[in-house]
């Protein structure tokens, strides 16, 4: 499939949002951008699929969702990393904005569902989102931002200037 140019595509927030100094930092051949509505035929699911068991919603329960998310502005932020020469999606990453009562009501960046694919990996893409995740996060004035992972992954979020804090706590229904 030939690349698709982000001034074709329904986008969950604007691109002048992906911080320019992270794109640069990319391989030659890929791109960043946030999320479109027609990345379901882009292999986003697949991509998500190294993180955990993915289970396909269809097209049309997969747009809803995106509507939903851009229907909620300044809160939901998932990029994804284009392979230009196939126009598929290689890696993927979100950063939700949490605006609270306490902090002089603060906002806090929750980094969720990082994602590189496997062909991929070790190509410093988890890094450049992350990067570009933070700065987003930030610049929503963000006072800090943070993320739950595995063990294995400490040392990859270390590489990325976070530091291990506290425990996660979990209740599944
Ligand atoms: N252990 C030790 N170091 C690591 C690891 C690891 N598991 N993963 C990456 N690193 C290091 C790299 O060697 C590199 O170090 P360097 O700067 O010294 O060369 C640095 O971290 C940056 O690595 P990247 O090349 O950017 O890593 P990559 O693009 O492979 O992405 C990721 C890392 C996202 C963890 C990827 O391997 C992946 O998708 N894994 C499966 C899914 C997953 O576990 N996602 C994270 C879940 S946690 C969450 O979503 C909040």
């Amino acid at each position: 499939m030939p690349f698709t140019p982000d001034d074709e595509l329904e986008l969950l927030f604007p691109a002048e949002s992906i911080p320019q100094h992270v794109q640069a930092e990319l391989p030659d051949g890929l791109h960043m951008r946030p999320l479109a509505s027609s990345d379901y035929h882009r292999g986003h699911l697949s991509v998500l699929s190294v993180l955990t068991l993915v289970v396909d919603p269809g097209e049309q329960a997969y747009r809803a969702q995106f509507a939903a998310l851009r229907g909620t502005p300044l809160t939901y932020y998932t990029l994804v990393i284009v392979d230009k020469a196939t126009d598929r999606i290689v890696g993927v990453g979100t950063v939700f904005m949490e605006r609270k009562f306490l902090r002089a009501l603060g906002t806090v960046g929750h980094i969720e569902d990082i994602a590189v694919d496997k062909s991929q990996q070790g190509k410093k893409l988890g890094l450049r989102i992350i990067q570009a995740l933070t700065t987003i996060s930030e610049r929503h004035g963000a006072y800090k931002t943070i993320l739950n992972c595995s063990d294995a992954n400490v040392p990859f979020y270390e590489k990325c200037g976070y530091v291990k804090k506290e425990n996660e706590m979990a209740k599944y229904a």
